[in-house]
């Protein structure tokens, strides 16, 4: 399923991103390109991101670390 349709990415490359280490929304945008023109994509990246992050969390910790940063939310508005 194609995510981002201006930098035409999809479900599977953002979630190899976050199993190749990227932690953030922030760095899975920067990683794949998803997120960074229109941003109109960002919130379904974001769901992604929480799904997968999700069920690895094992601590509140982990799952604290799954908030979104401003400049995320700033480059989506
Ligand atoms: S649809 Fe992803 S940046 Fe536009």
């Amino acid at each position: 399923m194609i995510v981002c349709h201006c930098k035409v990415v999809n479900d599977a490359t953002i979630t190899r991103a976050v199993e190749e280490g990227a932690v953030t929304l922030a760095e899975v945008c920067r990683t794949t390109g998803a997120g960074t023109d229109c941003g109109g994509c960002v919130f379904t990246v974001k769901a992604l991101v929480c799904e997968h992050d999700v069920s690895r969390a094992r601590t509140m910790d982990d799952l604290r670390a799954l908030s979104i940063d401003e400049e995320t939310i700033r480059a989506a508005s």
